[in-house]
């Protein structure tokens, strides 16, 4: 099964259940300082997890790209991949327990669907852990749908649990659905979590009961919900009997575009050179898939862009290990070649990559070009530490040298490490991160720094942040022109930033006139309501929409003012937002400054 058959079948079966489609979002999650990227089918989907309605109704489904960076050094190995594609389905206050693993179980096992034998499959369930007992519910119910006793797995809170990304929002236990991809279980006892490593796991019901709020209490949610979320490229892997994700339909092409880039190495021959082709295939998808997004970022030394940099330098360090093998060019681009064949693979789902292409072929050569310069430069450098860091038998290298190669270089420490592995060596990290430190402002440069706040945060402040920023808005393009659009938003407890495209700097005048058209809707205390109506009936009435977007065929309308006719501001959003613009607090406006090229941001507080 390929995975756009994979992809069909599921939204085929949900949508048979009643669910409706909705499209998947961006890569760079809006309105969420919690996370870089998109990690899960749900994480667009919070604020309906926690109350909103959804304008789609009670039972989606949908796929949606992700990107998850925590096990980034792991890539290499059969398994790890830092992009993946989700399935999901979600119950909002409709189905819960019996109803997901009901639809679960048929999805998996009827013949119509994906046929897999009941004796592959094994799952698990929550263990019970403090206030939250054993979910002999779920157990309960896999039982009377043919899962034998000694399938069923009962689990710690490390395993079935899921939490949100973030700091804050919905939670709750979960029940997993694995895949045995060896041929007889190791034992009568032998499921998921057994020490034969060959339980794969492939599907994942959340039994969303909580939120988790910003002073890190778990409050019981108002309405239960489901999230599911089924890895399309294991699940391929194992539908089609492979052990590694790489030896699918959807790697072959990507790795075969390697071979020819690289001048001729084959799949398989070496194990050293697989891993380099894997870690190729995987970061340039990536890197395609942040390019190709709506909301775009190119590569820098700050968060998401800090991310996308280091995935094209490490693609491009191990494109270069493979074409000194064969002999290849040192200087021939390596990665645009690779990411125009995951373009033509995935434009069908993924529009915005055929729409982008230019863009991602350009940003990657540009950024392939300027690094290769840069390791050159490295390491020779390395090369002529070498002969004296051998010298120490304790193998280690210290951590002033890597950051000189760092500060002086621009040689990124992670390439250091990996050199420095390479010849048996440790670079004395703590070290490192000293003098790194000491340079440098801490910065949200490294991945996977968690700040409070996020989608998940529906605390009263950051809601009115929320609220203040299509106030904003709407002031920005009254007083700048229309070409304002928003480019990104990001809401803490204590602030928020906006980014907006326009061309120059603001002056003081008009910051001043911003604010000042901001408090005077604060002080006309606007009521805000909500509507649901087409996209083309929104735009229609004059809603603002994010351009870009993907939106769903009906969408809410948040408008604030007086009457559907008289209103000062009508944003497509999915909320939520205060009832009045009253009692907000004073807004200011702390800073004004560049983003990127054409893209200004400002940073304002309520106070
Ligand atoms: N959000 C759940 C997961 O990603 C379904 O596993």
């Amino acid at each position: 099964m390929t995975a756009d058959e994979l992809r069909e079948k599921y939204i085929k079966f949900f949508v048979s259940k009643g669910h409706a489609r909705i499209e998947g979002k961006s890569l760079l999650p809006d309105n969420d300082p919690t996370v870089l990227f998109t990690t899960a089918g749900m994480h667009p989907l919070v604020p309906y997890l926690l109350g909103e309605e959804h304008p789609a109704g009670r039972r989606l489904v949908n796929y949606q790209k992700c990107i998850r960076t925590g096990d980034i050094d792991s890539v290499g190995d059969a398994s790890h991949l830092t992009f993946f594609e989700m399935l999901g389905n979600w119950s909002l206050g409709d189905y819960f327990k019996e109803g997901a693993i009901e639809m679960s179980f048929e999805f998996l096992t009827s013949p119509e669907w994906l046929g897999i034998p009941l004796e592959k499959l094994g799952v698990t369930v929550f263990a019970g852990e403090g206030e939250v007992p054993c979910d002999d519910e779920s157990a309960g119910v896999w039982k009377r749908l043919g899962i034998p006793e000694n399938r069923i797995a009962y689990l710690p809170r490390e395993d079935n649990w899921w939490g949100p990304a973030g700091s804050t929002g919905p939670c709750g236990p979960d029940s997993e659905m694995f895949y045995y991809v060896g041929e007889e279980p190791c034992g009568p006892d032998c499921k998921p979590g057994c020490s034969c490593g060959k339980w794969l796991e492939i599907w994942n019901d959340v039994f969303m009961q909580y939120n988790k709020n910003a002073g890190g209490v778990y409050e019981p949610l108002a309405r239960k919900c489901v999230d599911t979320g089924m890895g399309i490229e294991r699940t391929v892997t194992i539908l089609n009997g492979r052990q590694s994700v790489y030896d699918t339909g959807i790697f072959a092409p990507i790795i075969a575009a390697i071979g020819a880039a690289s001048g001729g190495c084959q799949y398989g021959e070496d194990p050293e050179k697989d891993r380099s082709m894997r870690i190729i295939a995987d970061h340039v998808r990536s890197a395609a898939f942040i390019l190709g997004d709506p909301r775009a970022v190119s590569p820098s030394n700050v968060g998401a862009g800090y991310v996308l940099r280091r995935l094209i330098r490490r693609a491009v360090r191990h494109g270069r290990k493979l074409t000194r093998a064969t002999a290849g060019g040192e200087n021939g681009l390596f990665l645009s070649p690779v990411a125009e064949v995951i373009v033509d693979q995935l434009k069908g789902p993924y529009p915005e990559l055929e729409e982008n292409r230019a863009f991602i072929i350009n940003e990657l050569d540009r950024e392939e070009a300027k690094f290769l310069e840069t390791l050159q430069k490295g390491e020779r450098e390395f090369e002529k530490l070498l002969p004296n860091l051998l010298k120490d038998p304790r193998r280690i290298m210290p951590g002033r040298l890597a950051f000189k190669l760092y500060d002086t270089y621009g040689f990124p420490i992670e390439l250091t490490e990996e050199l420095a592995r390479e010849q048996g060596m440790k670079v004395n990290r703590g070290e490192f991160d000293d003098a790194f430190k000491k340079h440098q402002e801490l910065s949200r440069s490294q991945s996977g720094q968690v700040f409070k706040g996020g989608l998940g945060d529906q605390g009263e402040k950051a809601v009115a942040y929320h609220t203040a920023t299509h106030l904003l808005h709407r002031a920005l393009r009254m007083i700048l022109g229309d070409h304002v659009a928003q480019k990104g938003s990001n809401i803490t407890a204590e602030r928020m930033r906006f980014d907006f495209s326009h061309g120059a700097p603001m002056t003081g005048e008009e910051i001043k006139k911003a604010e000042d058209i901001v408090n005077e809707q604060i002080r006309r205390d606007l009521p805000v309501s909500v509507e649901v109506m087409s996209i083309d009936e929104a735009k229609a009435a004059g809603a603002i929409a994010l351009f870009g977007e993907k939106y769903e065929t009906r969408v809410k309308v948040y408008t604030i003012g007086n009457s559907p006719e008289d209103f000062f501001s009508k944003e497509v959003c999915g909320g939520p937002h205060l009832e009045r613009t009253g009692g907000m607090g004073k807004f200011r406006i702390q800073k004004e400054q560049s983003s990127s090229a054409g893209v200004r941001r400002i940073r304002a507080v309520l106070e």
